[in-house]
């Protein structure tokens, strides 16, 4: 049986159902999107997050809008669909999987002759859906080979299902070695300023019945400390072409720590998170997000409004700090140039 956390995007009788992560984990509550705009408001508010999930989401969005697109003008629909696809391209900039799959979405439009396109993208867009699910498997099977038996592992935001097609990349690689036995304990941060941790993540695992410990993000270094972690395992948002990874906010620094203590550091994703034209992290756009996520809680006010905030909602770790790079193509060790190239052409 599938759970709730496998059901975040869903197709059903023509339109797109999103679990409202924001609500989570005191509301079960789903959102319906009719028009392309509604999906690319979900986006930008989080109803749907992570960046494999913000790219399928997409995908669908993009169906929505030819339809539209296809009945207001059916002899141009396609010069109608581009503002809607630079819409959703620039709805989170971070996520090279949005990116990834924006120019998928266009390949198959360019593909379209006379016919109603709503089918075909459909077709394409659960195809994306459904390859995800199955490099997240993959993932995470290359994943828990890595991992020893009686191993206490951190990871920090939501890299699982609910953040992808299903299953997860962080957590698909979790929830493997969990079913294998190997590990002790599971520790998660719970990710100021969205607690992506604490709502989502520890919600996700439990679901599953996995247990799952809770941590401040300020208690990493004393997690490596004082109980003997073997491995931080954590998702990524692009992955550039030297293995330079943007990732949630506090990713890095929890890199730096690891090397601190001797604690290996794996960065799992499928390869639609690496982007071959960026060739640094430095080159990575990070989104800034508004200062009320951080002074704010659930719009309630705990700093004072004078206060200048920085909101920058991801981090880069340095190839240099990664153990390993896990995708559904394999393992690489210490990723670098050279070898995410040779993993790119495999
Ligand atoms: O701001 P969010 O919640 O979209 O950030 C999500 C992350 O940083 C995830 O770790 C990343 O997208 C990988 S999800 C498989």
């Amino acid at each position: 049986m599938t759970s709730l956390a496998d059901q975040a995007i869903i197709w059903r009788d023509n339109h797109l159902v999103l679990l409202d992560q924001r609500k989570l984990p005191n509301k079960i509550q789903f959102i319906e999107c009719s028009l392309v705009k509604e999906v690319i408001t979900a986006i930008k508010d989080m109803v749907v997050r992570g960046a494999p999930a913000i790219g399928i989401a997409a995908a669908y969005g993009v169906v929505l809008a030819a339809r539209a697109c296809f009945i207001d003008s059916p002899n141009y629909w396609k010069q109608c669909i581009e503002a809607d696809l630079q819409s959703l391209y620039q709805a989170r900039p971070t996520a090279a999987n949005l990116q990834w799959v924006i120019s998928r979405m266009r390949d198959a439009i360019m593909r379209i002759e006379q016919e109603d396109p709503t089918i075909v993208l459909l077709q394409v867009a659960k195809e994306i859906h459904q390859q995800d699910i199955q490099a997240n498997q993959a993932i995470g099977d290359y994943g828990a080979q890595l991992i020893q038996s009686n191993s206490n592992v951190l990871t920090h935001c939501n890299a699982g299902a609910l953040a992808t097609g299903g299953y997860g990349t962080a957590l698909g690689v979790i929830r493997s070695a969990y079913a294998q036995n190997k590990i002790k304990n599971i520790y998660a941060d719970e990710t100021r300023p969205w607690f992506q941790g604490t709502r989502l993540t520890a919600w996700e695992l439990l679901q599953d019945n996995i247990p799952v410990t809770l941590i401040c993000d300020s208690a990493a270094a004393a997690v490596m400390r004082y109980k003997k972690l073997a491995w931080v395992i954590v998702g990524a948002d692009r992955i550039a072409r030297n293995g330079d990874a943007a990732n949630k906010i506090g990713t890095y620094s929890l890199a730096i720590i690891a090397k601190q203590h001797g604690v290996k550091f794996m960065v799992a994703a499928p390869t639609n998170t690496i982007d071959m034209q960026t060739s640094t992290g430095d080159n990575i756009e990070i989104e800034k997000r508004s200062r009320n996520e951080v002074i704010q809680y659930r719009k309630h006010s705990f700093g004072p409004e004078k206060a200048q905030v920085w909101n920058p909602v991801f981090d880069i770790t340095p190839a240099e700090l990664i153990t390993a790079l896990v995708t559904e193509k394999g393992v690489i060790k210490h990723p670098s140039q050279n070898k995410i190239e040779v993993l790119m052409q495999s």
